[in-house]
């Protein structure tokens, strides 16, 4: 009798083992094979890098956002790019001024690419009026990345922009101090504003622009980055047709996140009831301004295409 029970246990255990293990190696055979077809570039619900033939047209992975030591301009970008701010200097001229940059700054730019176990979240916070009474603050802050720009200030208006910035995007005549842990991300719009660069950290700049300038900054030298001429270039083509003068700062940040984030939201964009880029900090000086030189229907109706085609989510506030 012992002995039949002691058969019957053995059946059960050795049938319990196949079963065991037919499962978990039909299980790691599917997971292999799902893998083997598709491997998602990021670890978010959607990446903005997975491929859509719609924003495959103007999306171009390989044009570099930031300059680095070993980037080298083209002829042909330089003289675009020349023409926004009336640059007299040439090539040869600004490669010495880059040369002279990296001396100071990081070569290489501090960003890290997609990756199929990381979802790194993105919120590019424009200047628009429209977050005020938002109460987006908290949304913004959840952010991994967070990219403000120019003056867009956060003492005060917390509850509705956020308080953290991770990015700040400007240009000299837009600049700003800024803490330690903070991207210094600079948008040259001509040499002297990569002389500025050098002098702000260094002697001090006493150059001219076309309105003053901080001549000292306050940031970690460690954080600074500098926008690629070339994908200034490439933002205007692409991306608005050429129309306008040149992109926005806020639409530049814009096309920068879809190139360094997997999600992207976007905030603070859209003109006031009267078409003005009014802010949320200040009441409008020029009621004339509209947008100035930058094409901002164009730039806003390509933020909602964007949204339609789920490359980013527009939060447009009130
Ligand atoms: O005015 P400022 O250039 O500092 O604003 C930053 C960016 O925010 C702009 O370049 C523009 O893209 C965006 N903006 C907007 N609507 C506004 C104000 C600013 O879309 N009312």
């Amino acid at each position: 009798m012992m002995s039949k029970v002691r058969v019957l246990i053995s059946l059960l255990c050795v049938t319990g083992v196949c079963v065991f293990l037919r499962d978990s190696s039909l299980e790691t055979f599917l997971e292999r094979s799902l893998q083997h077809q598709y491997t998602r570039p990021c670890a978010c619900e959607k990446c903005v890098s997975e491929d859509d033939p719609l924003f495959m047209q103007r999306f171009n992975k390989s044009v570099e956002p930031f300059l680095s030591a070993k980037y080298s301009l083209s002829e042909d970008d330089f003289s675009w790019w020349k023409g926004l701010q009336a640059e007299k200097r040439n090539l040869t001229f600004y490669n010495t001024t880059v040369d002279n940059l990296f001396k100071i700054f990081p070569s290489n730019p501090d960003v890290v690419g997609p990756s199929p176990d990381r979802c790194r979240t993105c919120a590019v916070v424009g200047n628009s009026v429209n977050l005020k009474r938002s109460h987006y603050g908290p949304l913004i802050d959840s952010h991994d990345v967070i990219l403000r720009m120019n003056h867009g200030r956060t003492e005060g208006y917390e509850a509705d922009v956020g308080k953290r910035t991770t990015h700040r995007i400007f240009y000299p005549e837009s600049s700003m101090d800024l803490d330690n842990t903070t991207h210094l991300v600079l948008v040259p719009f001509k040499i002297l504003d990569l002389e500025w660069l050098i002098g702000a950290f260094t002697t001090g700049f006493s150059g001219k622009s076309y309105m003053p300038v901080n001549s000292k900054i306050k940031a970690k030298k460690d954080l600074v980055m500098v926008i690629n001429p070339a994908f200034m270039r490439y933002v205007h083509v692409k991306w608005l047709e050429e129309k306008g003068r040149y992109p926005s700062t806020g639409f530049m940040a814009l096309v920068l996140a879809l190139h360094i984030c997997d999600e992207v939201n976007v905030f603070g964009y859209g003109a006031d009831k009267d078409g003005n880029w009014s802010h949320y900090w200040e009441k409008l000086r020029d009621k004339k301004f509209k947008t100035g030189i930058h094409p901002g229907n164009h730039e806003y109706e390509m933020i909602q295409q964007l949204a339609k085609q789920l490359k980013l989510n527009f939060y447009t506030g009130w």
